[in-house]
């Protein structure tokens, strides 16, 4: 799938806010080797860098449209155009830190400890990855797909998200961890503008499918889709939309 660096930096300050606060769990003085997971558009890896001056910060991603506009966001890091889940360090990593980027991978439970076997003694996998897919902005996208003309094209591209519940994660890490913190946050993200629940998707989760789609059936698919987001998130007296968002936060030191 392409992506559009401009369009998924249009909500940056709600999706800043979960990888501040998963930075702020990490505790390590002086990691040499870092790897920034599905950097994007290296706005995260920019704090990387930033809290670690002295490290030297990776920011890794399969996206040629985000690594082209990274290293304006952050001079100073190395770039690597790499898919994850084959994705193997040229050493030992102080700390992998993904945002937001590792639901896009299917099979965690080889992927998981694939990463923790990547670390140095010592070294932490920090990862946040949304887990909202019971939430109408999800649910929505599923229920349009398999409700038009599109249906048969759309059906197959309809993803399950890989995420799990937080014990799954506590199954998968606990025995190769020496330490490890699960939690999850629900964000109460107060966005502006008309309708912005689909501004917002269009850039992430609906990209695949309106890639998949025709000139014509891909404006048609996403205004099916606002409309029922616009029932399902109305506008609050102040014309601001409310969007609840639940995220999975995991800190893994081996
Ligand atoms: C939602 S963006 C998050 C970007 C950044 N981490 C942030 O928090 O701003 C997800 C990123 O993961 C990347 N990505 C998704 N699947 C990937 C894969 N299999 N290998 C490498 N990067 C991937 C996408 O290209 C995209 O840039």
């Amino acid at each position: 799938m392409a992506w559009d660096p401009a369009q998924y930096l249009a909500f940056d300050a709600p999706r800043l806010e979960p990888a501040i606060d998963l930075l702020n769990r990490i505790h390590l003085d002086a990691p040499e080797i870092i790897y920034d997971l599905g950097c994007g558009p290296g706005t995260v890896t920019r704090m990387l860098r930033e809290r670690w001056p002295e490290a030297r910060v990776t920011g890794l991603d399969n996206s040629p449209e985000m690594l082209a506009q990274a290293p304006r966001n952050c001079p100073g890091a190395i770039w690597w155009e790499a898919d994850i889940a084959t994705w193997e360090p040229s050493g030992p990593a102080d700390l992998i830190y993904s945002n937001a980027a590792l639901q896009w991978l299917s099979d965690h439970e080889t992927l998981f400890p694939r990463l923790l076997g990547a670390l140095a003694p010592g070294g932490v996998l920090a990862v946040q990855m949304p887990r909202n897919h019971q939430s109408p902005s999800w649910t929505l996208i599923a229920e349009t797909a398999q409700d038009g003309p599109w249906a048969e094209r759309l059906r197959p591209l309809v993803r399950r998200s890989p995420v799990g519940v937080t014990a799954y994660y506590y199954d998968l890490l606990a025995a190769h961890t020496s330490a490890l913190s699960i939690w999850e946050t629900e964000y109460l993200h107060v966005l502006e503008g008309d309708n912005p629940v689909v501004a917002w998707t269009r850039s992430t989760a609906l990209r695949p499918l309106l890639d998949a789609l025709d000139g014509e059936q891909a404006p048609a698919f996403e205004a099916a889709y606002a409309e029922r987001i616009r029932a399902a998130y109305p506008p609050r007296a102040d014309g601001r939309t409310l969007f609840p968002f639940r995220r999975l936060f995991i800190t893994a030191v081996v």
